[in-house]
């Protein structure tokens, strides 16, 4: 396991889910189950694995269940406790206890440079993670935790993923030459028009960040970006200009759980990935490819 020096990150968790309503109505999409942990769970877990001791999550207006979840729970303890179901006991137990967890709001939706710019008297003057929890990451080692390795003083470094040409103005997009898996990125855009995207396959940014102590004075300063919000891309791609941003072809998939489409396969996944689960998921599948289907 990759652990890193870097032991404070950021879960922006603020956004509304427009994508998955009306389930995202009450229930923040952070909360939305992969099987038995949801979304956001998954997040705090990379983070701790890599090497996360500090963890704050920008949360906003009807979104306190989230830190609901992480807080102890002792009448649902004792009564685990009473019936004799330890493993489910531990389960509850260990959600809160891995990280020390902090919240904060952002008060109007902004964007996620806004969202960031939330913590930064948390974080204080030191690197620092962002990981958004609707990119749930899976590989043989923790994704934030890749990207922290290749960290070093000055320098931000960013999560990328090779998406065909036609789908590049739903991310943000690097360009530069791709060597061993490291990039020093020249050019970064956020979503941009199909016209000004000259490579296919073209290199998107994925929501996993290790940004340098001086971000957030760039994120102040900036105007608003596509959509009118304050993009986070916006701030590396200053980065970029002055040659301190890498892109990492991290080892390892990644779903989109805000939208249906990447949550259903993300939940299947996880599904095939448990001991308890997977053969009888899997042999499922089989029966619905063999079996008619519309
Ligand atoms: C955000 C980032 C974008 C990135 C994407 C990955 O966009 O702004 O650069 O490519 O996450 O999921 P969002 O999906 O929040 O619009």
């Amino acid at each position: 396991m990759t652990r890193s020096p870097i032991t404070r990150a950021m879960i922006p968790a603020a956004g509304a889910g427009t994508r998955l309503l009306p389930a995202t109505k009450v229930v923040p999409k952070e909360l939305m189950p992969l099987i038995d942990r949801p979304v956001i769970q998954w997040a705090v877990e990379e983070a701790v694995a890599s090497g996360v001791e500090d963890l704050l999550i920008v949360t906003s207006r009807g979104k306190s269940l989230m830190a609901d979840h992480f807080d102890r729970n002792f009448e649902l303890e004792h009564l685990l406790e009473s019936r004799g179901k330890t493993r489910e006991l531990e389960a509850v137990r260990a959600v809160g206890e891995a990280v020390r967890l902090y919240y904060t709001r952002q008060a109007e939706p902004l964007g996620i440079g806004h969202a960031v710019l939330q913590g930064a008297s948390h974080i204080g003057r030191q690197p620092f993670g962002v990981l958004l929890p609707d990119d749930v990451m899976t590989g043989p080692s923790p994704v934030w935790g890749q990207l922290a390795a290749h960290y070093r003083p000055g320098v931000c470094v960013v999560a990328a993923m090779p998406v065909p040409r036609a789908e590049a103005s739903r991310y943000g997009i690097a360009t530069g030459t791709m060597k061993g898996g490291v990039m020093e990125v020249e050019h970064l855009v956020e979503k941009p028009p199909l016209k000004d995207v000259a490579s296919d396959p073209a290199w998107a940014l994925l929501g996993r960040y290790v940004l340098d102590e001086g971000i957030f004075d760039v994120l102040r300063d900036l105007p608003p970006g596509a959509g009118g919000e304050i993009q986070l891309t916006d701030a590396l791609a200053v980065r970029a200009g002055e040659g301190r941003l890498l892109a990492v072809a991290f080892d390892g998939v990644r779903y989109d759980v805000g939208d249906k489409l990447g949550y259903i396969k993300a939940v299947v996944a996880a599904a095939l990935a448990e001991p308890d689960l997977g053969p009888a998921v899997s042999r499922y599948l089989r029966e619905l490819r063999e079996s008619d289907l519309p």
